[in-house]
C-alpha cells in the first residue's frame, strides 16, 4: 500500500532525474481473457494508455470494447476539471453490477486521478471492489501489480518528483500517426491547476533516446508524429545539455518523416529561433495550439500564467507574421475567482483580434490543494455559463470563417481512416489541422492526397478527393 500526498508531490528539488529501463513483462497467464480500456483527459494519458495496452496484451489479454465482455477493466483517469472525476465514478457504478456478476473481474483504476490523496483514500473507503489503484509514476509497474493480485485492494500511488522511463512498448492505435513523448510533467504551476501535482516536475527524455524513436517510426512507415509535453517549450531547459525545443524539432524535422506536429505550446518561452524553424521546414506542420486562458492580464496574474494581454497579443502577431498561413488554437477558461464583466471583455477583446482557428472553452472548476482553490469562487455558475456562450458563439463563428477560406481551394490531406459521417467516407487532416471527411477515398488511407473543399461547416469540412488526368 502507497498513498499520494500533495504536499509532497509539490516538491521540485535539484535531484538528478533517474532513467529507468522499463520492464516489459511478457506471461502467458491471461490468455484468452479480455481487457477493456478507457481513458479519459488529454493526449498524454491517450499515450499512456498505449503503454497500458501493451501492458496488458503482453500478459496475453486481447482488447474488447463491450465491458461485459472483460475480465479486467482498466480507467486510466483524468483530474483537471471536477467533470473529469464525476464521469469516472459515473462509470465505475456500471462496473460494481458486472463485479457483483462476476467477482473474478480485476477492476484497476490510474492516471491522474489517483494521484490526488483524497481519490486515493475515497477509492479505499467507499470502492471496495476496485482491486487495484496506480499513479501516473508507476504505470510500468501495472504487469506486475496484476500477476501479484490476489484478494485484497492493493493501492500503489507515488508522489515523486519523477522519472524518465525508457524502452517503454506501445501498442499504438495507428499506423499512420503516432504521440512521442519529449517531456513529463509540469514545473509551471499554473495557479488553477493540478497538472504540476498529478505528473511531477518537468523532465526530458534525451534526444538522442527521442531520435531514435523517431528513427524507428519512420522505418515503421508512419506519416504523422505529434511531440508531446504539456509545455514543450520548456524542453531540454532541466537536462542543461545546450539543446532546447528547437533543436530537437530541426532534428526532427530531418529524419524525413512526413508531418510534425506538436502540444502544448505555453505563450512563455516561445523563442524567435522556434518561429524560425516552424516556418522552415515543410513539414513541421503550420499549426499550434496556444493556450490563452484570459484576455486580462489582471486575471492571468492571478492564474501566474506570466505573460500579459499585450505579450499574448504580441507572439500572436509574430507567429501570424512568420509562419504562411499558420493556423492558431487556443484554450480559455471563464469565470476564474474574481473575474468582472470587464475582465471577460478582455478575454473577448483578444478573441476578436486573434480569430482564433478553434478553441476548447471550460468554465473554471477549482481543483483541491492548488493555489487559486483557496481563493473565494465568488462568480456564480449563471454568470460563468453565460460567459462560455457568449465566448462559445464569437469562437464557432470565427472557425466557420476560417474553414469557409477553403471553399474550393485544393489542399494536402493525410487520411487516417473511415469517417464517422457515413460508410463510404473517409477523414483525415489538413496540414493546419483541419478535419476533412472525404469520399471514395478508401484506397487512400494512410497517404497524404490533394482535396479539393467542397463545403465548410464549423467544426469540418467536405472535400472530394483530387484526381491529375495526365495527357
Ligand atoms: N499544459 C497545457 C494544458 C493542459 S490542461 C497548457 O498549459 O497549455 C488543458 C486545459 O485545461 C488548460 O489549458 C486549461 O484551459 C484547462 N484547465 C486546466 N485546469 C483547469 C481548471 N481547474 N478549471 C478549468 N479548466 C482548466
Ligand atoms: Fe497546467 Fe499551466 Fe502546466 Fe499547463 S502549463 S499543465 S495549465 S500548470
Ligand atoms: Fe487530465 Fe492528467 Fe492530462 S489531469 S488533462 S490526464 S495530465
Amino acid at each position: 500500500m502507497h498513498f499520494p500526498n500533495l504536499n509532497e508531490a509539490k516538491i521540485r528539488s535539484s535531484k538528478k532525474v533517474e532513467v529507468i529501463t522499463a520492464k516489459n513483462i511478457k506471461s502467458e497467464t491471461h490468455k484468452g481473457e479480455k481487457y477493456f480500456l478507457k481513458t479519459y483527459g488529454c493526449q498524454m494519458n491517450v499515450h499512456d494508455s498505449e503503454e497500458i495496452k501493451a501492458i496488458l496484451e503482453n500478459l496475453g489479454f486481447t482488447e474488447t470494447k463491450v465491458l461485459e465482455e472483460s475480465n479486467i477493466v482498466v480507467l486510466n483517469t483524468c483530474a483537471i476539471r471536477e467533470n473529469a472525476h464525476d464521469k469516472v465514478f459515473g462509470f465505475l457504478g456500471r462496473v460494481k453490477h458486472l463485479k457483483r456478476e462476476k467477482p473474478e473481474l480485476i477492476v484497476c483504476v490510474g492516471g491522474c486521478m489517483p494521484q490526488q490523496d483524497s481519490v486515493a483514500k475515497l477509492l479505499k473507503d467507499k470502492y471496495p471492489y476496485v482491486d487495484i489503484v496506480f499513479g501516473t509514476h508507476n504505470i510500468n509497474e501495472l504487469g506486475t501489480m496484476i500477476l501479484n493480485h490476489h484478494d485484497t485492494q492493493e493501492i500503489e500511488v507515488y508522489s515523486i518528483e519523477g522519472n524518465v522511463y525508457e524502452g517503454i512498448k506501445y501498442a499504438r492505435d495507428s499506423k499512420i500517426s503516432a504521440w512521442v513523448n519529449i517531456m513529463y510533467g509540469c514545473d509551471k504551476f499554473c495557479t488553477y491547476c493540478i497538472v504540476p501535482f498529478t505528473r511531477g516536475r518537468e523532465r526530458s527524455r534525451e534526444m538522442s533516446d527521442i531520435l531514435n524513436e523517431v528513427d524507428q517510426l519512420v522505418k515503421d512507415g508512419y506519416q504523422e508524429i505529434t511531440l508531446l509535453g504539456q509545455n514543450v517549450n520548456a524542453y531540454g531547459q532541466d537536462l542543461k545539455l545546450g539543446y532546447d525545443f528547437g533543436t530537437l524539432l530541426e532534428k526532427v524535422a530531418l529524419t524525413g518523416i512526413p508531418r510534425i506536429r506538436f502540444v502544448t505550446s505555453h505563450p512563455w518561452n516561445f523563442t524567435d529561433e522556434m518561429i524560425n524553424i516552424i516556418a522552415k521546414y515543410d513539414n513541421v506542420m503550420p499549426y499550434i495550439h496556444l493556450p490563452l486562458q484570459s484576455g486580462s492580464s489582471s486575471i492571468l496574474r492571478l492564474m501566474g500564467r506570466r505573460y500579459t494581454k499585450e505579450e499574448y497579443l504580441n507572439l500572436f502577431t509574430k507567429i501570424k507574421e512568420n509562419i504562411p498561413g499558420v493556423s492558431i488554437t487556443t484554450d480559455i477558461i471563464v469565470g476564474f475567482p474574481n473575474e468582472t464583466e470587464e475582465d471577460f471583455q478582455d478575454t473577448l477583446e483578444v478573441v476578436k483580434k486573434c480569430q482564433f482557428d478553434g478553441a476548447f472553452t471550460f468554465i473554471y472548476s477549482p481543483r483541491e490543494g492548488t493555489p487559486a482553490a483557496k481563493i473565494k469562487d465568488n462568480v456564480s455558475l449563471e454568470v460563468k455559463e453565460e460567459r462560455l456562450q457568449r465566448l462559445n458563439k464569437l469562437i464557432n463563428e470565427h472557425s466557420l470563417m476560417h474553414n469557409k477560406e477553403y471553399l474550393d481551394k485544393t489542399v494536402k490531406v493525410l487520411i487516417t481512416g473511415p469517417s464517422e459521417k457515413g460508410e463510404n467516407k473517409v477523414c483525415g487532416y489538413t496540414e493546419t489541422m483541419k478535419l476533412v471527411n472525404i469520399e471514395d477515398a478508401n484506397e487512400d488511407i494512410g497517404k497524404i492526397i490533394n482535396v479539393k473543399i467542397t463545403e465548410a461547416k464549423s467544426f469540418s469540412l467536405d472535400g472530394k478527393k483530387e484526381i491529375f488526368i495526365n495527357n
